[in-house]
């Protein structure tokens, strides 16, 4: 196959708005994935400042773009601009992928979803009745309960320093999950610990420079647990590590990057995503 291709009049156009945006490997990875599919279409980064947001998202109409993604710090005021909104992204408040169907924009939000399907497709758990533990409830929490509610966990716990956030992510999902629970004291958590299948850490413990902070500590995480980690970089947390120590099956965050941005391609362009090209071309990136 050939690795480069040429950019024409008929080149469907895509981009990604954000502040910062220079560090962002979606541009390598969706470029690689239109290649891999043979479709004619350029992905771009365009540093958008707030005051900026609304001009730039009338530009996807007046210039015709099939979609964009959006990231920080864009991800919630960017839904007052466009003419629908997904029920996911209501719920999390937050959109990181727009459709553009002719003129008409619809904003959707594939963090969350993709995490799940990448957790599923990559340690081979099925979620359906399991159930979950969840460190933290920050944004990037609110996505991943309101998947892990819709692929059908029977339970939710969700543990914050804040109490008060946890309590208020629970209720704004709670409908859709069968039940959600709030750690509280130590011993709960010991109990919630033993019960659970999958844990997994959204805050920002154990992030890049702070590599040595754990957001649990805990002799109960055996091999019965899967322990995943929203954190890609460092790709291999100190918590996952010691996760893996005891046995347990791990997972890292990259593959949350790489299948928003699949769904994302799925919802432009109809064709499944190239996820192995898309992962490979990511890592190698890391890697630089
Ligand atoms: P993001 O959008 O990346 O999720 P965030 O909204 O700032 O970032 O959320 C960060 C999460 O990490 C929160 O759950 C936060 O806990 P609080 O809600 O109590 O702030 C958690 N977090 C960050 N630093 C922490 C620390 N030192 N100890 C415990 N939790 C921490």
């Amino acid at each position: 196959m050939e690795n480069t291709r040429s950019l024409d009049s008929h080149t469907t156009l895509y981009g990604i708005f954000g502040d910062p945006v220079r560090h962002s490997r979606s541009p390598l990875m969706m470029n690689r994935a239109f290649l891999e599919c043979g479709i004619n279409a350029a992905y771009v980064a365009f540093h958008v400042k707030p005051e900026g947001l609304k001009d730039a998202v009338n530009s996807i109409r007046a210039l015709g773009f099939r979609g964009v993604n959006v990231t920080i710090p864009h991800k919630v005021e960017v839904m007052q601009y466009l003419d629908e909104i997904d029920e996911g992204a209501r719920i999390i408040g937050a959109v990181n992928t727009i459709v553009n169907d002719n003129g008409k924009l619809t904003g959707f939000n594939t963090d969350g979803i993709g995490y799940v399907r990448s957790l599923q497709e990559e340690t081979g758990i099925r979620l359906e009745g399991k159930r979950v533990l969840m460190l933290g409830a920050g944004g990037a929490s609110r996505g991943v309960a309101y998947a892990f509610a819709k692929a059908g966990v029977s339970r939710i716990t969700i543990a914050n320093r804040t109490q008060d956030k946890a309590i208020q992510l629970a209720s704004s999902i709670d409908a859709f999950a069968q039940s959600v629970g709030i750690g509280m004291d130590n011993e709960e958590l010991d109990r919630i610990i033993e019960e659970a299948d999958v844990i997994v850490n959204t805050t920002s413990l154990g992030m890049h420079p702070h590599v040595s902070e754990l957001p649990l500590v805990s002799e109960l995480i055996n091999n019965n647990h899967v322990v995943s980690d929203l954190i890609y970089n460092p790709r291999i947390t100190r918590f996952l590590k010691e996760a893996e120590a005891r046995g347990a099956v791990i997972h890292g965050g990259l593959g949350m990057l790489i299948y928003q941005g699949a769904y994302g391609f799925e919802y432009w362009t109809g064709t499944p995503a190239p996820t192995a090209i898309m992962r490979q071309v990511v890592e190698q990136s890391l890697e630089d």
